[in-house]
């Protein structure tokens, strides 16, 4: 197995089950244009981002990183007319970008951005009382991926729940001797969890066009 066959696997699911809309392709071609890098969920993670977001029955959401908007324009395709998506982003120029695609993916109504770094942003959104939120997208910095989970978990109502992407980081998860920040922030925030009865959470393995990597998944269990 190798890059080729996953990527090529990938294609075939775009080919068949997971649509990329006119918005969506639009919010691509505008960051690649701008020179975004291409590090946004993949069509088919982006599916299942959706899947979930419906799943929960979403209203409000919360996501830790704009980028070019990709993962925000797909998660309020799938909210109702009333839901609700913050999006924080650290840096301006993306957050321009975003801004123009999300508008033009003619979900802008929906879709506030925040600029600035997210852990900055975490007081202003506490003191306006936002939230309880019934879905979490955590993937920004990824060393800062523990704290916001920690934030978030306070935040997020019983049945919701909290995604954090790259938590994998190429198997680096399983090196307890990883020199890495963004992994041992990854370790951190699994050994966080284990035995921690607020949550119940699973992390899944994945291949595709992005390479290996992996995703955490945690449903927010009652007080
Ligand atoms: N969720 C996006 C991809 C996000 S890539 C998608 O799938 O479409 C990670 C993003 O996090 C980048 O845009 C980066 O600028 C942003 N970021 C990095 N550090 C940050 C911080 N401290 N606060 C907020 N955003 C940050
Ligand atoms: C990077 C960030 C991501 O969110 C991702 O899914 C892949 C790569 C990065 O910062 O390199
Ligand atoms: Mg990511």
């Amino acid at each position: 197995m190798d890059q080729e066959t996953f990527s090529a696997v990938d294609q075939f699911i775009g080919e068949t089950i997971v649509e990329e809309d006119e918005g969506l392709r639009g919010a691509i071609a505008a960051a690649e244009e701008a020179g975004l890098p291409s590090i946004q969920v993949s069509p088919a993670q982006g599916k299942l981002l959706q899947l979930l977001v419906r799943l929960v029955g979403a209203k409000r959401i919360l996501e830790f990183g704009t980028l070019g908007g990709y993962s925000a324009i797909l998660m309020a395709r799938a909210l109702p007319e009333e839901g609700r998506l913050i999006t924080l982003e650290a840096q301006a120029d993306y957050a321009e970008v975003a801004r123009r695609s999300i508008d033009a993916a003619g979900v802008g109504e929906k879709v506030e951005i925040r600029v600035g770094p997210a852990l900055e942003a975490l007081p202003g959104l506490e003191e306006e009382g936002v939230g309880p939120f019934d879905l979490v997208f955590i993937d920004a910095d990824k060393v800062n991926t523990p704290n916001y989970f920690a934030w978030a978990l306070e935040r997020t109502r019983p049945g919701g729940l909290i995604i954090a992407d790259n938590v994998v980081r190429d198997g680096s998860l399983a090196d307890a001797a990883s020199a890495e920040d963004a992994t041992r922030a990854q370790r951190r925030l699994h050994e966080m969890l284990g035995g921690n009865s607020r949550v119940s959470a699973t992390t899944i393995q994945t291949v595709g066009v992005k390479g290996y990597d992996g995703f955490l998944i945690a449903l927010v269990e009652p007080a």
